[in-house]
């Protein structure tokens, strides 16, 4: 049976064409309504003693997506210095802001200081953050010794897993705080991007464990991860339902230990997923004979979207003819613009050394192609000026209708802008 022909999900074939006319290709395009729905689904998680949700700013740092979320009552949880001081610049109040990192900032005890929070990742993170911030208040991720993705690239969790503190090293955690006076009032598990939903509640029930040995803890932070379907045939986590097992947990802890925890989650995907789409171009349509492949080639790829060359992730394809009109179907593979040929848009799922033809409406050279479901970990995690294609813009699509442009194309200069070339070669 042919695979199910993909829908666009937010936007329409008209507005796709009016991205084309007005801004070129490739763009990115975001959403408001579909973030600010995701945003309120999550504020709903259900939380018997409180809860902040943040949103892992990695999947899509664009400064306007910040503003949409945390317009709509999100906190922040940053993977780096930089992503401290790119949310600042967005507006978002330091004390909104968790950084979670695997290389600790040089300036760390100034962002301490405007505010942000900081959760120690490894027993050498947390003696320099003592060293640096003496006497304060800190998160501590562990890992609970078990962990889940959607590949074992995105498994962050479990003894093949260099992310947070190894569970059963929790007495040199305490001996390393009390060393430094510090009080660790929150404890920190994310085991993994697109996460198995009953991994993830055993996860939570080994965190609230652990942390019976630590009398401090008044928040638990059971990190992101939640899987999100890109393309129709996926499943979604339902947070509501994920979420009652934990408040159950929680509410039995109270019982037993008298601590009524507050509750964080911190998902990225879940936000932004598909909230995003790269409008593209289809540039050329080439084949390989009888036995081989028709390939549609665009003038996006690697350079907007690795997921699909890297995890073998499935993205919907959506073909927008220029004129409307009727047109019949046929098998494509979908090729990037690189020169590589490993960027690939139509990879075998999970698989991306394989390559698995798509039914997509027929193209001509100049429709427009839509790869969707883009708003997580694509402009955000690109192979950016490879083969020197400029960065792509970014547009939100506010809930009036209206686009508005809120990252330029990068121009040839700027891809230049940081290069010199030394005296000898002049
Ligand atoms: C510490 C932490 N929290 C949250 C997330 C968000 O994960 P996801 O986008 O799968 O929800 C990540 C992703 O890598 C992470 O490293």
């Amino acid at each position: 049976m042919a695979p199910t022909m993909e829908q666009l999900r937010f936007l329409t074939d008209d507005q796709v064409r009016r991205l084309q006319a007005e801004f070129g290709t490739p763009l990115f395009v975001y959403d408001q309504a579909s973030l600010e729905r995701q945003a309120a689904i999550a504020l709903g998680f259900p939380a018997p003693f409180g809860l902040t949700v943040r949103y892992a700013m990695k999947a899509c740092p664009s400064a306007a997506v910040l503003r949409v979320l945390t317009g709509s009552g999100l906190h922040i949880d940053a993977s780096s210095g930089w992503e401290v001081r790119r949310a600042l610049a967005a507006g978002v109040p330091a004390e909104r802001i968790l950084l979670t990192a695997q290389q600790i900032p040089e300036d760390l005890a100034d962002l301490v200081g405007l505010g942000t929070r900081f959760n120690a990742c490894s027993l050498g993170q947390l003696a320099a953050f003592g060293q640096a911030c003496p006497g304060h208040e800190v998160s501590v991720r562990l890992n609970p010794g078990l962990g889940s993705g959607h590949s074992n690239r995105t498994n962050v969790g479990g003894p093949s897993a260099s992310f947070g503190i190894w569970h059963s090293n929790l007495e040199r955690v305490i001996d390393t705080a009390r060393d430094h006076r510090l009080r660790i009032t929150q404890l920190h598990t994310h085991i993994g991007s697109g996460s198995d939903p009953e991994v993830w509640q055993r996860c939570a029930g080994l965190t609230l464990n652990l942390l019976r040995h630590l009398p401090d803890v008044t928040t638990v932070n059971l990190g992101g991860g939640y899987k999100v379907g890109r393309m129709s045939t996926e499943v979604s986590t339902d947070l509501q339902r994920a979420g009652e097992p934990i408040a159950a947990e929680l509410r039995k802890f109270a019982q037993v230990d008298g601590r009524q925890l507050h509750l964080e989650i911190e998902p990225g995907t879940f936000f932004v997923a598909n909230a995003g789409a790269i409008v593209a171009g289809v540039i050329d349509i080439v084949d390989t004979g009888k036995e081989g492949h028709t390939f549609i080639k665009t003038d996006t790829g690697m350079t907007e979207i690795l997921r699909p060359s890297l995890y073998g992730a499935q993205h919907p394809i959506v073909v927008v003819p220029k004129e409307p009109g009727d047109r019949s179907t046929a098998e494509y593979l979908v090729v990037g613009h690189c020169c590589e040929s490993g960027d690939v848009l139509t990879p075998e799922p999970g698989n991306p050394e394989g390559l698995l033809a798509r039914t997509l409406t027929q193209v001509r050279i100049g429709d427009a192609l839509v790869v969707d479901g883009a708003g997580a970990y694509c402009a955000a995690m690109a192979s950016k000026n490879y083969n020197s294609f400029p960065e792509a813009p970014e547009v939100l699509l506010s809930k009036d209708g209206a686009f508005h442009l809120v990252r330029r194309r990068q121009t040839l200069e700027q891809v230049l802008q940081n290069e010199a070339i030394p005296e000898f070669l002049r």
